[in-house]
């Protein structure tokens, strides 16, 4: 009896081909529409293993009705839309894809800050609208970018990589982190900061950290008050790390300048968000990863979790480590 295994996107069949050979494979058809939860929970019922997007909420819902579940390899470095604990508690594995995509998010995180220091997009749309009537001195003008502060909340490989980038920028690169890292501070020259002192000191506050309890609603209105009146605020973490409101308010009231931001509280945003009514705001549809080579090496790093749970090996890049601790 082959296991089954559900995919709850459409993914290309030369990355997913390898897990014909070993089990039965059902996929969701579409590309850019997530799975309909019900058609998600009738799946789960059968699957030995899941490959899942942020876009699916694994809880206690879904592992009360997957009783063969073993794996599910979420097709994300972040993993708060599924409930490990939960998952922990019932022996099933829960992989991430961790370092595959370091570099490409660090790309993309430092474009982002420097689309919206340097007021790149409005610059591109003055063009395009026929809106460009002669050079003059403070026209788009922007802030710096070399020489200026980055603060970093969140210092794991992909903070380390962004520290490189901006080590190149000749910028000055504080972080904070849960624990302090002295390697990463010799080897780098960043600085540790308290929370306080990073936001106070910052020009640029770049979010890097997971979604959890902790992080949860960290930037208020209070944070963004402390911020200088000139930074900015980048987050290509995930939305609730910031109260949104909050965040809206502050670039309203000219608390802090602009904010670059690659996520949202609720995903996907529409045309009339309040965030896209203010020109102070770079909005990228969650692309941290997306590039052809990272994406293609995330699903086959999925691949290769799910065969190696099933095969009852250890997979490369567990979430709950210590399931395989007791074994
Ligand atoms: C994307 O947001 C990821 O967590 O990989
Ligand atoms: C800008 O193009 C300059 O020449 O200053």
């Amino acid at each position: 009896n082959k296991p089954y295994i559900y995919v709850t996107r459409k993914l290309p069949e030369s990355v997913i081909s390898r897990l014909n050979n070993f089990a039965e494979v059902g996929m969701w058809n579409r590309e850019e529409t997530p799975v309909p939860r019900n058609i998600l929970l009738n799946e789960a019922k059968k699957a030995d293993a899941l490959l899942t997007m942020l876009s699916e909420k694994v809880d206690t819902e879904l592992f009360e009705v997957s009783t063969n579940l073993k794996v599910v390899a979420n097709l994300a470095v972040g993993f708060d839309n599924i409930d490990v604990e939960e998952a922990t508690k019932r022996k099933i594995v829960v992989c991430n894809t961790p370092d595959v995509l370091t570099d490409t998010t660090a790309d993309l995180a430092f474009s982002l800050l420097l689309m919206t220091g340097r007021r790149l997009v409005e610059a591109v749309d003055v063009v395009r609208n026929g809106e460009w009537k002669s050079w003059s001195p403070y026209f788009l003008a922007g802030s710096d970018i070399h020489h200026k502060t980055l603060g970093i909340v969140g210092m794991g490989s992909i903070g380390e990589a962004v520290a490189k980038r901006a080590l190149g920028f000749d910028m000055q690169v504080l972080y904070h982190n849960r624990n302090r890292k002295p390697e990463t501070e010799t080897k780098l020259g960043v600085e540790y900061a308290s929370f306080n002192k990073l936001i106070e000191q910052s020009d640029y506050v770049l979010v890097l950290t997971p979604l959890t309890k902790e992080t949860k609603g960290m930037f208020t209105k209070d944070v963004f008050k402390k911020m200088k009146k000139s930074a900015f605020f980048i987050n290509v973490a995930r939305g609730p790390i910031a109260v949104e409101s909050d965040l809206i308010w502050a670039l309203k009231e000219g608390e802090i300048a602009g904010a670059g931001l690659d996520v949202f509280d609720q995903e996907p945003i529409s045309q009339d968000h309040p965030l896209l009514q203010l020109d102070n705001v770079v909005a990228l549809p969650h692309i941290g990863s997306a590039s052809v080579e990272t994406r293609t090496a995330m699903m086959k790093l999925c691949c290769d979790n799910i065969l190696a749970v099933l095969n009852n090996e250890k997979p490369k890049t567990p979430v709950n480590k210590d399931l395989f601790q007791k074994i």
